[in-house]
């Protein structure tokens, strides 16, 4: 058995706003079947203290970053979950990340030092009884734990594997806070925490941690690039003999299809247009379940929309976000019967618009993973995706190989613009006309492997090498 912590700022089911949650929620079960005896380590936001009722106090951490903490040992299922209560830090209405102002909240480095203390704590000093191996760092709310781990004298003894799950999310603090951090300045210099005048705790983690790993390969090799490394390319680089890419799992338990063969979703579909009040339609119907941001590029399918739609396509969209992209969308389904737009966040009709939806839409400027694309796999919805991070790792293209190999799942599209969007649309409008084909791709996206059983074995054999007292 490997002893692992994992620290992480939101785990399905108790606190979501992105896949982060769900692969976070997920690892736990999937090691367990290889040999790894995984606990996960999340704050104690209202959600999470009202999902973990009348659990014990098992560690007193005293005054953190400004009042008292604990941590407590909370069931999850058959996992053991520690919250850190602190409700100086997490006891407020709201975003986990965002203040009302839409801003992040002025403690967040506070906010997140604490989980990285408190990570760094149970591993120097162990929790009832049990100390973690191996630290699994997940994004830069937990970055600082190795640097705390160091200041403990604890990192000799404990590995650490920090995962991007996505490098657009830094960390940053001003530098006149690093002594309230409980930061030594002498890690505060270009080599190490510094970045640009401030403080990184991403770029702590990525200094500090003994290995680190990213959600896809391909996305692995992107971040030590400038393109996409956004600042950080170059110390990626100098530790890229320590960096991996780890494609992400979906949990098949949630995402089942009520259908096994591609014959079974067509009554899926009609109830999705009639719950939607989409027109009847021989066209593709066209989803898309997203955070509403730039990375995602969904101003790019605003602007291609009249292309998919005169090509006899719909579309329906369930996301949230940004303004601009929201007032975008509503605006269309106001203007065309063939949009239906849901501003929002609602679980049960992302699984509704997977089970009836025929494509899934995601074209993002960058996706180190991306789960959406592996529901539709599993789903037969098939993926047209940007060629980059995971989306690339996880379509086969209906490329004319592809297609001739008869191997192909989706559709994949590069550069991101949106001409090279319209360009997949109109491929697949034109493929949608050859029924034997779209079903052959529907069976080969519904065979293709989207569970963690791999990167699962993947991750136990990398806590392995991470393993420091035997
Ligand atoms: P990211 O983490 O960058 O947002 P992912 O594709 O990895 O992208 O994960 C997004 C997760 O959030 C998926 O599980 C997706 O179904 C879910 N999701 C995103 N937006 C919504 C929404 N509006 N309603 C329900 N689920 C959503
Ligand atoms: C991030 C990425 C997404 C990835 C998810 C889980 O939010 O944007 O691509 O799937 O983390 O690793």
């Amino acid at each position: 058995m490997t002893r692992v912590l994992s620290v992480a700022s939101e785990c399905v089911p108790l606190v979501k706003t992105g896949g982060l949650a769900d692969v976070a929620g997920a690892l736990p079960g999937a090691l367990a079947a290889c040999n790894v005896d995984m606990r996960t380590l999340l704050p104690g936001y209202p959600a999470v203290m009202a999902g973990s009722a009348g659990a014990q106090v098992v560690a007193d951490l005293g005054d953190l970053f400004g009042g008292p903490a604990t941590v407590r040992r909370a069931g999850l299922g058959d996992q053991v979950l520690y919250v850190l209560d602190a409700p100086h830090l997490y006891d407020r209405a709201g975003s986990i990340y965002l203040g009302p102002d839409g801003k992040d909240w002025p403690d967040n480095p506070e906010r997140f030092a604490a989980l990285s203390w408190a990570a760094a704590h149970i591993a120097a000093e162990g929790i009832e009884g049990w100390s973690p191996e191996v630290l699994h760092l997940h994004d830069w709310q937990a970055g600082l734990a190795p640097v705390y781990l160091h200041g403990m004298g604890a990192a000799g003894r404990v590995g650490t594997l920090l995962t991007i799950h996505n490098i657009a999310f830094q960390g940053l603090a001003p530098e006149n806070r690093l002594e309230a951090l409980r930061l030594p300045r002498s890690w505060y210099n270009p080599g190490g925490i510094e970045y640009y005048g401030q403080i990184s705790a991403l770029k702590a983690g990525l200094i500090a941690a003994d290995k680190i790993s990213t959600v896809s390969p391909t996305y692995a090799s992107e971040l030590m690039t400038p393109e996409f490394g956004m600042g950080l390319d170059g110390v990626l680089r100098d530790r890229q003999a320590d960096l991996s890419g780890i494609l992400n799992g979906i949990d098949l338990d949630v995402w089942t299809p009520p259908y096994n063969s591609p014959g079974g979703k067509a009554p899926m579909t009609r109830a999705l247009r009639e719950e939607l009040g989409l027109p009847e339609c021989d066209g593709p119907l066209c989803v898309v379940i997203s955070r509403l941001t730039e990375q995602k590029g969904l101003d790019l399918l605003l602007n291609v929309l009249p292309t998919l739609l005169a090509a006899g396509g719909q579309l329906a969209l369930l996301g949230s976000g940004d303004a601009r992209l929201e007032a975008g969308f509503r605006d269309a389904a106001e203007r065309h019967s063939g949009v239906s737009v849901r501003i929002g966040y609602d679980e049960a009709l992302a699984h509704r618009l997977i089970a009836g939806g025929d494509v899934i839409l995601v074209p993002s400027r960058f996706e180190p993973c991306g789960l959406t694309q592996l529901y539709g796999l599993r789903f037969g919805t098939l993926p047209l995706v940007a060629l980059t991070g995971g989306l690339a790792d996880t379509v086969i293209p209906a490329s004319p190989a592809g297609l001739a190999a008869r191997v192909a799942t989706g559709f994949q599209f590069a550069p991101v613009t949106a001409n090279c969007l319209r360009g997949a649309l109109m491929q697949m409008c034109a493929l949608w006309q050859s029924p034997q084909d779209w079903q052959k791709m529907m069976e080969n996206a519904m065979a293709h492997p989207v569970g963690w059983d791999q990167s699962a074995r993947t991750y136990a054999a990398l806590y392995q090498t991470l393993k420091k007292v035997t």
